[in-house]
């Protein structure tokens, strides 16, 4: 059973509600823009960026935002969420598609929140976005995997619903592609974040 279309097309109204982002993964998202500590002017990529969550932290950082994500109707949220805000930007696209190849290069940071675990080609969405950052940029990764003990149906449930791949583990493209990574782990290991500095 899968609530969430691919696409979290129907779904694009209540996602906000529905995605327990604050009983549980508004935590692996705020400890992701603690980490990024952002700076007023820099620039952030964000791949499925979905209804705009982590539009809030990069707005009160000073820094601009740039939203790629495939569902039109998730960022038509995203951008009542920026309304009167000009800082931000958004691309209806496929992350994995080489329409990411045509934005602006040189972004400060990338983030993927909850998003890569629901690309099948995730590695190529990952490869793409890093390939619009600066050298020395930060990468963040947060996502999904089982939680070890008693969460795990929960945390099953959740990843079902939303049409995770429990086994794609995207937080290894950081390890690989980035120095000085640092680790958090949240929800008996469900939530998984990774932070590092893009190889130059
Ligand atoms: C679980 S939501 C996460 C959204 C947001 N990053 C957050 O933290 O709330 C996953 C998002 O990935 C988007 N998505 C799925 N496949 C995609 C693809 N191939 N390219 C870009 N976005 C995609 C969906 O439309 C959805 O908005």
């Amino acid at each position: 059973m899968r609530l969430f279309g691919p696409r979290y097309t129907t779904v694009a109204p209540c996602y906000d509600l529905l995605s327990a982002e604050w009983p549980v993964y508004l935590r692996g998202r705020r400890a992701a823009f603690e980490l990024l500590d952002l700076r007023p002017g820099e620039r952030v990529l964000d791949v499925g960026c979905g209804t705009g969550l982590d539009l809030p932290f990069v707005r009160a950082a000073g820094a601009t935002f740039h939203g790629v994500d495939a569902s039109p109707q998730m960022l038509g949220t995203a951008r009542r969420r920026a309304r009167g805000w000009s800082g931000a930007t958004f691309l209806a696209a496929d992350a994995t598609s080489p329409a990411v190849d045509e934005l602006p290069g040189g972004f400060d940071a990338v983030v993927c929140t909850y998003a890569l675990s629901i690309i099948p080609a995730w590695p190529v969405a990952f490869a793409r976005a890093v390939g619009r950052a600066r050298p020395g940029a930060r990468v963040v990764v947060v996502d999904m995997q089982p939680a070890s003990g008693p969460l795990r149906p929960l945390a099953d449930l959740a990843m079902r619903l939303g049409g995770v791949d429990p086994d794609a583990h995207p937080w290894t493209a950081v390890e690989q592609r980035c120095t000085d990574v640092e680790a958090r782990s949240f929800w008996s290991g469900h939530v998984q974040l990774r932070l590092g500095t893009l190889r130059t």
